[in-house]
């Protein structure tokens, strides 16, 4: 309450009030009891709809957010991308793991969302409670690489490969999605998470990059190199600008499936140089 009220005094510095009469030509919302009540004026265009649509959904009551990837899946084993494979033996232990997690978390009213691909979902089938899917959450479409091994993509398409590492944010799978394409695609996601309060998403690689990315104000560059290793939770908590992040490693082994942007990322590269950084799998 001090702080709060020692920011008023600072705002009070370098802020007029608006008055409803005068400036009834202005585009503004007045948010009033932290949005029991609004007053919206003169709003002009799309994304000032938007920004009032943003203000309307978004709320302060203390609440986290806990991110988590599917267990290990099968193709995660094999080093092979997408697809919609089961979990592995590994896979199945950390699902477990998590149940135990977040009965002694003992969080309020938890709500649970996962993607439509069967990992998730076999994942939040331990859990014993509730969940909703979300086809939003499903993973980054890697087109035409659909469950290739990264080594597999070297082998068939170089220059896509080579492409993906100069801009890996920008660019788009042949026949599939870029990260800009998902972080469009999420944001209805992020929209109701806004509006949620306690939720656990769990999601997929790519996915959590962006949900993180938004939450953590991390730019677009640095978005698809975020680190989110399978099964390990983080629980994110809004403070006043911003979340507070706390990592939970379960202890159940698995494989690192994070491939670091390479140093030499052109097209002429070798296929040893275009190989450097991917990790290892079976
Ligand atoms: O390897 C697991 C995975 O979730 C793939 O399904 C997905 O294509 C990939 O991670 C995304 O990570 P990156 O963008 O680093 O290739």
């Amino acid at each position: 309450m001090e702080d709060f009220n020692q920011r008023i005094e600072c705002y009070r510095l370098s802020y007029m009030p608006i008055d409803d009469d005068k400036d009834r030509n202005l585009s503004y919302i007045k948010i009033f009891d932290v949005g029991s009540r609004y007053l919206v004026n003169q709003v002009q265009d799309h994304i000032q709809s938007r920004i009032v649509y943003y203000l309307m959904n978004i709320h302060v009551t203390p609440r986290s957010i806990y991110l988590s990837r599917h267990g290990e899946s099968e193709l995660n084993l094999l080093g092979r991308i997408g697809g919609d494979s089961s979990l592995s033996t590994g896979g199945h232990n950390y699902a477990n793991a998590m149940a135990t997690f977040l009965r002694e978390q003992n969080i309020l009213d938890l709500r649970v969302w996962t993607s439509h691909m069967k990992r998730t979902i076999q994942t939040a089938e331990a859990l014993g409670v509730q969940y909703e899917q979300w086809k939003a959450l499903n993973e980054i479409d890697a087109g035409v690489c659909e469950e290739l091994t990264y080594e597999e993509i070297q082998a068939n398409f170089p220059e896509e490969f080579a492409l993906r590492d100069q801009d890996k944010y920008r660019y788009r799978y042949p026949k599939g999605e870029s990260y800009e394409d998902l972080v469009h695609r999420l944001e209805p996601v992020i929209m109701e998470l806004e509006r949620q309060e306690n939720v656990l998403v769990i999601c997929h690689q790519a996915v959590m990059r962006c949900l993180l990315a938004y939450f953590l104000d991390k730019p677009a560059e640095e978005l698809p190199y975020l680190r989110c290793p399978l099964h390990t939770i983080l629980k994110l908590t809004p403070i006043a600008y911003g979340c507070t992040v706390e990592s939970f490693y379960l202890n159940i082994e698995a494989v690192d499936t994070h491939r670091e942007k390479p140093k030499n990322v052109d097209i002429t590269r070798n296929p040893e140089d275009a190989l450097q950084t991917v990790p290892e799998h079976i």
